[in-house]
């Protein structure tokens, strides 16, 4: 153990005590050769900045091996003080100065890398070093001065929540009304729904009829009310029992699920009510309260305005074997079994599912697929949902 320096004065004792105390702290690398005994100015500076330099390192490097006989801290800094002493008045004031700040810079970099860089355990540990890791690290002599100045903390910026709606091909896509494009730009369904669920994406509205991504219930009217969509037509080659047509979109992906399903060896897929304009939707609601009553219609049918029909994006399945079926046959059916496993990929889900009325609003309904698109459907489907407001982090919405 190195015993104090006698000729040390109180002062200088107390600053080469936390000179030590800081080292020890930041257990500081080994430092290169010392120099050779100081002869000139500058390199009587150097002596005494560099007794008390900082290593940028502040990693945890190996103690020097014992007998290590290269000069110590308090060695260098009584030479550096006696250099000093021969200076004129005016240049030691100077170098003392700047000996002081060093000191005041090593301390208190010790004390901010030790908060930054410490964590629990370690910054206890290296705060109760012992008498012996204290004497190594003394005798292990000053750290080099690194060429690029004093370490100075890092702190890291903490990264802002990535939103879809920063990016300009997502915002682009959306302005052109290109909802697949505006999928892919947000990276997939999966992302595209974790941005809205979360509430990061507001240039996205689920309120927007023109979107497949349109949410409607009891609690989320079409807007306008009487909203029509524009680009209707008749779905090719599927066995329509009404003149009714789908979003061009909805109608294509019907067409491929239909022709898939007969291929595949489910049977054919014919279909009922698809769009339903406002006053249709006005007269299917009022015939469902004139045969059961507001509450019985309510679980069933939507009011005017509050259905997905309305949006063209919704469509009625019937299971055809040579005549079809109602829509009550379809849960048992052959068609839809098949559609439950793969309606998925045609971008469809079944909207209305087995026990979801307190969320949905209704009753099961396994014939009533919403067109979602694929890239949803394929997140909706892979995500284990039962419900469109659980898939995109809505409110329930049991009742008006
Ligand atoms: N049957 C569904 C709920 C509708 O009327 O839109
Ligand atoms: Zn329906």
């Amino acid at each position: 153990m190195t015993s104090p320096d006698p000729e040390l004065s109180p002062r200088r004792a107390a600053r080469a005590e936390a000179e030590r105390l800081a080292t020890a702290a930041l257990s500081l690398p080994v430092a290169p050769p010392a120099p050779a005994e100081p002869t000139t100015r500058r390199q009587l500076r150097e002596a005494a900045t560099g007794a008390i330099a900082v290593s940028p390192g502040v990693g945890r490097a190996p103690l020097p091996a014992s007998g290590d006989s290269r000069p110590g801290v308090l060695e260098r800094l009584r030479d550096a003080g006696a250099a000093l002493a021969s200076l004129p008045a005016r240049r030691r004031r100077r170098l003392a100065i700047a000996a002081g700040s060093a000191i005041a810079i090593l301390i208190g970099s010790a004390l901010v890398i030790g908060t930054v860089a410490g964590s629990g355990a370690d910054a206890t540990a290296s705060a109760t070093v012992d008498d012996s890791a204290l004497t190594a690290a003394v005798a292990a002599g000053p750290p080099a001065v690194p060429d690029a100045g004093l370490p100075v903390p890092e702190v890291s910026a903490v990264a802002a929540t990535a939103t879809p709606c920063d990016d300009p091909a997502f915002t682009a896509a959306l302005a052109a009304g290109d909802d697949a494009a505006a999928l892919a730009a947000a990276g997939g369904g999966s992302a595209f729904r974790a941005a809205v669920a979360s509430g990061i994406a507001p240039c996205v509205s689920l309120s927007d009829p023109n979107r497949e991504w349109v949410v409607v219930n009891k609690q989320r009217p079409l807007d306008p009310l009487d909203y029509r969509a524009g680009d209707l037509i008749m779905p090719q080659n599927v066995r329509a029992l009404e003149d009714s047509a789908l979003r061009a979109a909805a109608a294509n992906a019907l067409t491929a699920m239909v022709k898939a399903a007969s291929d595949a060896g489910a049977g054919e897929i014919g279909y009922l009510s698809a769009f339903r304009s406002y006053s249709t939707q006005q007269s299917t609601y009022a015939g469902r309260v004139a045969v059961g009553g507001v509450a019985e219609a309510d679980r069933e049918s939507a009011r005017a305005g509050y259905s997905e029909h309305q949006s063209g994006l919704a469509v009625d399945i019937v299971p055809c074997n040579g005549s079809c079926g109602t829509l009550d046959d379809v849960a048992a059916s052959t068609q839809g079994a098949w559609v439950r496993e793969h309606a998925w990929e045609f971008g469809f889900i079944t909207r209305y599912a087995e026990g979801r009325d307190s969320v949905s609003g209704y009753e099961p309904e396994a014939w009533h697929q919403r067109y979602i698109g694929p890239e949803l459907a394929r997140a909706y489907h892979e995500g284990g949902y039962t419900t469109l407001e659980e898939f995109f982090g809505l409110p329930a919405a049991p009742t008006y």
